[in-house]
């Protein structure tokens, strides 16, 4: 494992003991003040208003700033767990600075949601130094040869095309970009195109690329003979109403929104490009295509099932399946002459005590960002290693992964549809 990955297990259970042992929540102001700081204030009174990074208490790991672009709403956006999970002091490598919110700091401030906001902007700002500013211009500029700057952009996928723009302006010389990156392959190509023209890394935010299930799957399928499957499920109810609800909000569609996670798994382990599929071909008993109207009363057609085998030109078989009324869970499997062989579950038994600790803090919090906690961190922690020092963000899905992703995607799902039809 990568050392500065070992560091942020070493201060997650730094941090753990020191909750343990401080305990008292009369310290503890909110949910989201970082509880290693809270610890410490209990502990040393009057350190409180100067210590805002615990990181820099506990090693001396080169930081990256890191500027989270697109926040969300507490319990609900991806950036916000994101920067949770950095105020946290579990990033080592990441110092985060500035969190730029467009529309809860704009159009949508008086909302139900941007009222939240604002009451978690404000925890924030009594315990972190962590300025909120409404866009990217407001954001003093930096040399990047001087400065390592990550922007981490969480925005919705139709507007990441413009933040990434803004944030190579702002002087960020690493990018880390919210899967799938741009609602199609041309917009993601030219993102590519030019962060590679001013000279910026863009790394995706896969975090499956990562996980612990996949890296044991994997492992196993490498000495054993058999055919695996990547298993991802959503907990929508099966109804139209819910159905037609979830297709009209991923209005991209079920492989670029759901299971592009598990197609990032085959273009980065798998050699899967479209020029490489030899045969694709769908589980018609498993899969489900349904042409549903959403609150708009806009109808879409979608798979509410799918699943798909792929065999590449160089020999190698894969399976995905992925179902929005499945559950909860992530896994997979390895089949081997129509007998279950191998299965491994996110989150595993051990990963369920740190799962109900999460839920017991963020009960109304999104349950994916619960088993996959790991994993985020482990992203983060990379790419802003990468940014701070140069050290390669092992495992990471770069750009080029992303791209051929979302190519993969645009092929399959008229191709899959043709066959369910
Ligand atoms: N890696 C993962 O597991 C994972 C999980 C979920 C989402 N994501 C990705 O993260 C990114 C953000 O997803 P999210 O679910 O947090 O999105 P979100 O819609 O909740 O929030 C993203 C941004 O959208 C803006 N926004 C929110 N409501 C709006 C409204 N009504 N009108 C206009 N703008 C509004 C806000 O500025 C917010 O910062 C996407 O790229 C998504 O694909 C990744």
């Amino acid at each position: 494992m990568l050392a500065a990955v070992r560091t942020a297990a070493a201060s997650k259970s730094a941090f753990a003991s020191m909750r343990s042992f401080s305990g008292s929540a009369s310290i503890r102001p909110a949910r989201w003040a970082s509880p290693v700081i809270s610890g410490l204030s209990g502990g040393l009174s009057g350190v409180r208003s100067s210590v805002h990074t615990p990181r820099r208490l506990f090693s001396t790991v080169k930081t990256a700033e890191v500027i989270l672009v697109g926040c969300g709403a507490p319990d609900k956006g991806m950036g916000w767990y994101h920067a949770v999970q950095m105020l946290d002091g579990k990033v080592p490598s990441s110092n985060l600075t500035s969190i730029i919110e467009p529309y809860f700091l704009g159009a949508g401030a008086s909302s139900d949601a941007g009222v939240d906001f604002a009451a978690w902007q404000g925890e924030v700002e009594a315990d972190h130094e962590v300025k909120f500013l409404k866009s990217l211009s407001d954001l003093p500029v930096v040399d990047p040869k001087t400065s390592p700057r990550v922007a981490l952009i969480s925005g919705r996928t139709a507007d990441n095309p413009a933040l990434l723009t803004s944030s190579i302006a702002a002087g960020c010389n690493t990018i880390y970009l919210e899967k799938p990156g741009a609602p199609t392959v041309a917009e993601l190509q030219s993102m590519k195109q030019e962060a590679a023209a001013n000279n910026v890394t863009v790394l995706m935010g896969y975090n499956k690329n990562v996980c612990k299930y996949v890296s044991k799957v994997r492992d196993f399928a490498s000495k054993n003979e058999g055919l695996v499957t990547f298993v991802s499920n959503n907990a929508y109810e099966n109804t139209k109403e819910s159905l037609g609800e979830c297709f009209e909000r991923n209005s991209e569609g079920m492989l670029k929104n759901m299971a592009i996670h598990e197609l990032a798994l085959l273009v980065s382990f798998y050699d899967v490009t479209v020029e490489n599929i030899a045969s694709v071909v769908a589980d018609k008993e498993f899969s489900s295509v349904q042409t549903l109207a959403g609150p708009s009363g806009e109808e879409r057609t979608d798979f509410d099932k799918i699943k798909f085998t792929i065999t590449t030109k160089s020999g190698k078989q894969v399976s995905v399946a992925a179902d929005r009324c499945g559950g909860s869970d992530s896994y997979a499997t390895v089949v081997n002459d129509g007998k279950e062989i191998f299965k491994y579950s996110m989150p595993d038994e051990e990963d369920e005590i740190m799962v109900a600790e999460i839920q017991g803090r963020f009960p109304n919090a999104m349950p994916y960002f619960f088993p996959q906690d790991p994993d985020y961190i482990t992203v983060k922690e990379r790419v802003s290693s990468f940014c701070a020092t140069g050290k390669e963000a092992e495992g990471v899905a770069t750009i080029d992964i992303g791209v051929e992703t979302l190519r993969v995607a645009e092929f399959l799902t008229p191709e899959l549809q043709k066959q369910l039809a």
